[in-house]
């Protein structure tokens, strides 16, 4: 296998600076997608089913809101079980899932389809923080964005931010958002929903380093790393990190690297927003809320809101 150029410079840059870090994207390669997928089905890991039970709730008021004849636009290939919720309530003219993974993106496409005959379908390979070019059947609808599974809580604010001003250019004006978002609550439910006694999520944070090893011919000797996730209260974020137990030497690409006992690498954020920070944070990045839901025990929001036009007044 031919190395990707991006992920080795990422982790080349991100282990040589203090502390060392690697973007939380490179978790993702197949085994690091079905390890998520499992970690979505434990009990200690709330988001995905309170997500879930929640769009199927407020999909009549989101319907009503939205309206019909939307080019819905997703960013990541769509979930077959939360997508076609959306999907299914709001009868869009045309969907346009953009995701990384052309291959992924084909599958879960296919999926869809299936479960949804008669909805156009275009998809649109690319990384969705880059550039993306929306098809022309778009180019008339009005958009609604949607960005499920509090993907946007990776992203430290300053990215975030950027991230949703970007959404706001692609999908133009009179676009409507509709995110998901992670609430913060007690520490012991975020530690277990990222530290599970079964330990999936450590083998996922792991997987990691096998895939240093495996596609950038790296020495990384993993046994020597353990998973750590740690709550960051000044920052709001529940953090990932792969903690050194002992002192180690590693080659990767060549080039040798060193860990003192307990120092780490830090692999993941995983930000929480109050209801006031995640409106705070959708209005700096140019999307004011219009309507907001969460479950009954305020685990998670979801919420709906409006590009911001371009005027005046304050
Ligand atoms: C896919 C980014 C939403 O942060 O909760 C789950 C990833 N990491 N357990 C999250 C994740 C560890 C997940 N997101």
């Amino acid at each position: 296998m031919t190395p990707d150029p991006a992920f080795r410079d990422d982790v080349l840059r991100g282990l040589r600076q203090q502390p060392p870090a690697v973007p939380a994207r490179w978790l993702y390669d197949s085994q690091g997608s079905e390890l998520f997928d499992e970690i979505t089905r434990l009990p200690s890991y709330y988001p995905t089913r309170t997500e879930t039970a929640l769009l199927q709730e407020i999909m009549p008021e989101v319907a009503e809101r939205v309206g019909q004849g939307r080019a819905v636009v997703e960013f990541g290939a769509g979930s077959l079980t939360k997508t076609p919720l959306l999907l299914e309530a709001i009868r869009p003219a045309l969907y346009v899932p953009v995701d990384i993974s052309g291959d992924y993106l084909r599958a879960s496409a296919a999926e869809l389809a299936a479960k949804l005959p008669g909805l156009p379908i275009h998809t649109v390979v690319a990384n969705f923080s880059d550039a993306i070019a929306l098809p022309p059947e778009a180019s008339v609808l009005p958009k609604l964005g949607f960005f499920p599974g509090s993907t946007i809580g990776n992203f430290v604010p300053a990215s975030a931010t950027d991230l949703l001003r970007h959404f706001r250019a692609v999908l133009g004006t009179g676009a409507l958002l509709l995110i998901g978002m992670d609430r913060v609550k007690p520490v012991e439910r975020l530690i277990a929903a990222y530290d599970d006694p079964q330990g999936v999520t450590a083998a996922f944070n792991l997987n990691l380093l096998h895939r240093i090893n495996r596609e950038l011919g790296g020495t990384v000797p993993v046994d020597a790393f353990r998973h750590e996730a740690r709550w960051n209260d000044v920052l709001s974020r529940v953090e990932m990190h792969l903690v050194a137990t002992g002192d180690v030497a590693f080659d990767i690409a060549g080039e040798p690297f060193r860990l003192a006992a307990g120092s780490s690498i830090h692999t993941e954020n995983s930000h929480k927003y109050g209801p006031r920070g995640g409106r705070m944070l959708l209005l700096a990045g140019g999307w004011t809320p219009l309507a907001e839901w969460t479950d009954p025990a305020r685990d998670f929001a979801v919420v709906l809101a409006e590009a911001e036009r371009e005027r005046f007044a304050p």
